[in-house]
């Protein structure tokens, strides 16, 4: 088990046996009294010590209970990339926040830096658990009050998906089920759902709406489909308010320079674009490979959606704010704007202030063209629309994080370093 400064990282059972512990000694054994007044005294302060590092203090704890006026979201995946983003909006918009993660993709550096911006008890708790796990989810559930689950732990590389895709609906659809299996057991009335654009494959029209026919073309995209179906279908005889985001190309960080995004090194070969363009950036790979130069588009390359964290973290806040019980919302979350791996490259080459090596090659297989959304819908009823659509400017700000973190959340440069 990890151990932080005032995190909960241990259910209530198992925690509790660390502080009884102090009754062991056995009274009726003689011994001198001032040895007796010490030891009682270092126990004493031993305690209070403990319950000061521990939110346990105030019993029960705060996030087993409800509080009006406090909302408890349940984190899945908040040591992630936009998990941890999405913590940090919460905590400061004075939500309450338990993140749980086992860690397997995420950063507890991440979950570290939110503990010290968030350190009051009742704010933060980390729970060290894995979601396939069924039994570790009741207990959370049973020993938390949440108000709303922001799902968002899955694997998320559609390279991966089709080598293992085992480990896509088993990390997805079925981790999912068990989510909402503990939400329903539980009554926890809200579950914002992170969904892909994935999910539609390849569209014969642009740009892609909520209507736009489902048909993914990948174990990711699938198991994320059948995930969503799992959920409308639950939701026909439920009261819960779902919110459903369909997310497309994810870029930036937080612009206070607090987070950012840090796969592990050994995913680098699943790569996204803006991880790549900061490796070549930074020399860890030699250049970028730009596949296919060929495609009808202005340029000839592919067109992506690329939404900035920050706002794709204001719609979750929305989503939340605006979910109704017993109303379901899908919505695209995306800029309406396609930009191609050209444009791209050229922004984070600005950005990053590097001559970035690119090669062209021919197509690579399972590439569409061209994919943007349609954000229309959101617009109009959550009244959200992205403001961070200057790519550069989204670049400028994550690679100022990569720059002054280059082994991620394990070493922190100064930022001024560089
Ligand atoms: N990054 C994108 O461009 C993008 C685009 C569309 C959708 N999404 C979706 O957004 C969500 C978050 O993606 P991300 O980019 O932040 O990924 P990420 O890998 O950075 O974060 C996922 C987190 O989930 C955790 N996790 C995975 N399996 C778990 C399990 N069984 N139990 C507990 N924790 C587990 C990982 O440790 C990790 O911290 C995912 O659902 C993903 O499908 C991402
Ligand atoms: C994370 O969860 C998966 C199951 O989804 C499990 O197989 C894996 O061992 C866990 N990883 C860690 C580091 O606990
Ligand atoms: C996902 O599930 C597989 C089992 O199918 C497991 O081995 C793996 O560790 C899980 N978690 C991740 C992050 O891959
Ligand atoms: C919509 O959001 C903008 C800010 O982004 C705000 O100024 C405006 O009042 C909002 N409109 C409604 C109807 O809530």
């Amino acid at each position: 088990m990890l151990n932080f400064n005032r995190t909960r990282t241990q259910p209530r059972s198992t925690r509790s046996m660390s502080l009884g512990g102090i009754d062991y000694m056995d009274p009726k054994k003689k011994s001198n009294v001032v040895g007796k007044i010490l030891l009682a005294a270092s126990f004493t302060a031993l305690f209070i010590l403990m319950l000061k590092q521990s939110p346990t203090f105030n019993s029960p704890s705060l996030f087993s209970q409800h509080e009006p006026g406090v909302t408890h979201v349940l984190v899945t995946g908040g040591a992630g990339y936009i998990g941890s983003h999405a913590a940090l909006r919460l905590l400061k918009d004075s939500h309450r926040v338990t993140i749980v993660d086992n860690l397997s993709r995420g950063n507890i550096g991440a979950v570290k830096v939110l503990q010290e911006l968030f350190p009051e008890p009742g704010r933060l708790q980390f729970i060290y658990a894995d979601l396939g796990d069924p039994k570790a989810v009741k207990k959370i559930f049973s020993e938390n009050a949440f108000d709303a689950v922001m799902h968002f732990a899955a694997v998320a590389y559609v390279g991966e998906s089709t080598v293992d895709p085992l480990k896509y609906y088993h990390n997805i659809t079925s981790n999912t089920l068990i989510v909402l299996e503990a939400m329903a057991a539980h009554g926890v009335s809200t579950l914002i759902y992170s969904s892909t654009c994935a999910t539609y494959g390849e569209p014969k029209q642009m740009p892609i709406t909520e209507e736009t026919p489902q048909h993914p073309i990948n174990p990711y995209g699938k198991a994320k489909k059948m995930a969503e179906d799992i959920i409308l279908d639950f939701h026909k005889n439920s009261d819960m308010a779902v919110m459903i985001l369909r997310y497309f190309n994810v870029i930036g960080s937080d612009p206070e320079g607090r987070l950012g995004e840090a796969p592990r090194p050994e995913l680098r070969v699943h790569g996204r674009i803006s991880g790549a363009c900061f490796d070549a950036a930074r020399g860890i790979i030699p250049g970028l490979k730009v596949t296919g130069t060929d495609y009808k588009t202005l340029d000839g390359t592919c067109i992506r959606d690329y939404i900035d964290v920050t706002d794709l973290v204001d719609a979750h806040v929305k989503a939340l704010e605006k979910a109704k019980p017993g109303k379901v919302g899908i919505y695209n979350v995306g800029t309406g704007r396609g930009r191609s791996v050209n444009e791209f490259v050229e922004a984070c080459k600005a950005a990053t202030r590097v001559n970035i090596k690119v090669d062209f090659l021919p197509r690579r297989p399972g590439d569409y063209a061209e994919v943007f959304s349609d954000p229309a819908k959101i617009l109009t009823e959550l009244n959200w629309t992205a403001q961070h659509t200057d790519l550069q400017k989204s670049l400028e700000v994550a690679w100022r994080w990569q720059k002054s973190h280059r082994n991620g959340y394990e070493t922190t440069l100064p930022m001024a370093s560089y």
